[in-house]
């Protein structure tokens, strides 16, 4: 009998064979309106300083922001996340959320000289002398009080103008308390990106190198996530959804491609996935050993990315990334 549901009657690479009908089936496309680009600022440098572990990337003064940000609107980039490095660190961080902070002067500047989604990254790590996400006490980090530094930070970036608040403490209760300050304080328009599902990951080094916030004692375990637990992962998500959050978001990326599909199913928001400066540096430093086609390898590691789920990324590839979709 012919079985029509079998070979030779059914032949996948029919589907592949032409470039034209690989298009026209394809699954999965990176649009660079979906991509956001870190933004480092540096209010010590009075020129721009490439980040040593990442070949290609760069902390910025605040003077470059308008050309910088003139480059990624040109590319086609519609948003940012900003990292700020204050010239000075205290106790709890307190430039965090001074008005004439570094990521405030920088949003500002953002703000008017260009049309760009402002994304504010909401920690402490960059501005205490521990490098810690909170406020430590004793051995350890202390939760609650770290919350109310968070409410201060997002009401300081909210008033500079960020479109978008994204704490990244991963403290309990976080969202909550943000929601409700932004409120009061009368930004009931300020969305909240939360870094919901956030690893204890060792792949933040060169991230830590470029915004001076290695932990000067310790780590972040016990508040980033273990690596090992997707179930605990998924409650992170579920809690600050409703907590207030507006978007999600998982980290690094591709660690965690099954959180990121395992959370598009549990949830309805937007989903992001950070793909985080040792996922650049893998990619870009194979590429300078000549081991891998870089420009394959990044399209490769996007798309699997999106076809996981994510409905944005945030990547340092994305300018690399927007200019090749151009061409
Ligand atoms: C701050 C923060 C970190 C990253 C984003 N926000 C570092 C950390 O948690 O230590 C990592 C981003 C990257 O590696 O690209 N809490
Ligand atoms: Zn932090």
């Amino acid at each position: 009998m012919y079985e029509s549901a079998m070979f030779p009657a059914i032949r996948m690479r029919r589907l592949r064979k032409s470039a034209e009908i690989r298009e026209i089936s394809s699954e999965t496309r990176i649009d660079v309106r979906k991509l956001i680009y870190p933004l480092f600022v540096n209010e010590k440098l009075e020129r721009k300083k490439e980040i040593e572990l990442m070949p290609g990337q760069f902390v910025y003064p605040l003077s470059d922001i308008e050309n910088i940000s003139g480059q990624i609107e040109e590319a086609g980039i519609r948003s940012v996340i900003l990292f700020g490095i204050p010239a000075r660190k205290d106790k709890n961080g307190s430039e965090a959320y001074s008005e004439s902070g570094v990521v405030q002067r920088a949003v500002r500047k953002l703000k008017e000289h260009s049309s760009l989604v402002v994304i504010t990254d909401l920690c402490l790590c960059e501005y205490t002398e521990t490098g810690q996400c909170g406020v430590v006490a004793g051995e350890s980090v202390d939760n609650d009080s770290t919350l109310e530094l968070y409410a201060r930070i997002a009401v300081s970036q909210a008033r500079a103008g960020a479109d978008i608040i994204a704490p990244s403490g991963m403290m309990d209760g976080q969202i909550a308390r943000i929601r409700e300050s932004l409120q009061d304080n009368g930004f009931k328009d300020t969305l909240i990106l939360s870094y919901a599902s956030k690893m204890a990951s060792s792949l933040y080094g060169p991230f830590r190198e470029a915004a001076e916030s290695a932990p000067q004692v310790g780590d972040k375990k016990s508040y980033q996530l273990n690596p090992s637990n997707a179930r605990e992962a998924l409650r992170e998500l579920m809690l600050d959804e409703r907590e207030g959050a507006d978007m999600l978001m998982v980290k690094p990326a591709l660690t965690n491609l099954d959180i990121i599909w395992r959370a598009r199913q549990l949830s309805l928001l937007p989903i992001g996935a950070f793909n985080v400066s040792g996922e650049y540096a893998m990619l870009k430093h194979a590429a300078l050993a000549g081991a891998l086609d870089y420009r394959g390898a990044v399209t490769e590691v996007m798309t699997s990315i999106f076809r996981a789920g994510a409905d944005f990324v945030v990547t340092y590839h994305a300018l690399e990334v927007a200019e090749w979709l151009r061409h």
